[in-house]
């Protein structure tokens, strides 16, 4: 099979596997929060406790960190968060289109691809935050943190000029809880959004 197809083929079953794997996710929960690129997990860990007539979605591409993370939960006996391998771009293709996210959803030290021509990876762009919108209800906050200055900037030009989200200054920072990138880094600035 050629390279592109295979690749296709590849995705296709991630996709129809992951779809299977929702179907067992309280996803019709009435307050549904979605963190995407969690990492270790220590902040939704911490945030499912503080909050827990509300269901948390954990999502990450690297299975040993979601794992750790389940660990963690699992011997807290937090039952309100679930953790999920997939990729931002196969979680929405996947996800039910009668979902809302309407608790809050958070992207904390996405992967900041600090060279110029990486620069397209970074995850915070019109289309991502269009299926992010297509999920979401009217006033749910988009919490984004990052220690790098030019992602941020970026990032904030990026939400402020989409149709679909409304950059909110004056919002409060919901819940803190240190990353583990968050410990590791001097500095770091956030902005908040809410869905129009
Ligand atoms: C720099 S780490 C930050 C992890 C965590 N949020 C923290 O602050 O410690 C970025 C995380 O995003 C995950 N990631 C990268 N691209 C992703 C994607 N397309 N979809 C979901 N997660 C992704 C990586 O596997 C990694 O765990």
């Amino acid at each position: 099979m050629p390279p592109i197809e295979e690749a296709q083929a590849i995705n296709a079953q991630r996709i129809a596997e992951l779809r299977v794997t929702l179907a067992d996710l309280p996803l019709d929960h009435p307050q549904l929060t979605l963190e995407i690129g969690c990492g270790h997990g220590h902040y939704l860990a911490a945030y499912a406790e503080k909050n827990p007539a509300e269901h948390s979605i954990a999502i990450d591409i690297i299975k040993e960190r979601l794992e750790k993370a389940a660990r963690k939960t699992d011997r807290a006996g937090v039952t309100n968060v679930s953790w999920l391998r997939a990729s931002a771009e196969h979680f929405f293709e996947a996800l039910p289109s009668e979902v809302r996210f309407n608790g809050r959803i958070f992207i904390l030290f996405p992967d900041p691809w600090p060279k110029r021509k990486h620069g397209k990876n970074r995850l915070i762009k019109p289309d991502f935050l269009h299926a992010l919108a297509t999920f979401t209800r009217t006033g749910t906050e988009l919490c984004f943190r990052t220690d790098h200055d030019p992602y941020f900037a970026e990032a904030l030009a990026v939400v402020s000029d989409h149709p679909e989200w409304n950059v909110t200054p004056d919002a409060e920072w919901p819940f803190e809880q240190r990353t583990v990138f968050e410990a590791r880094a001097d500095s770091h600035q956030s902005w908040i959004a809410r869905r129009a």
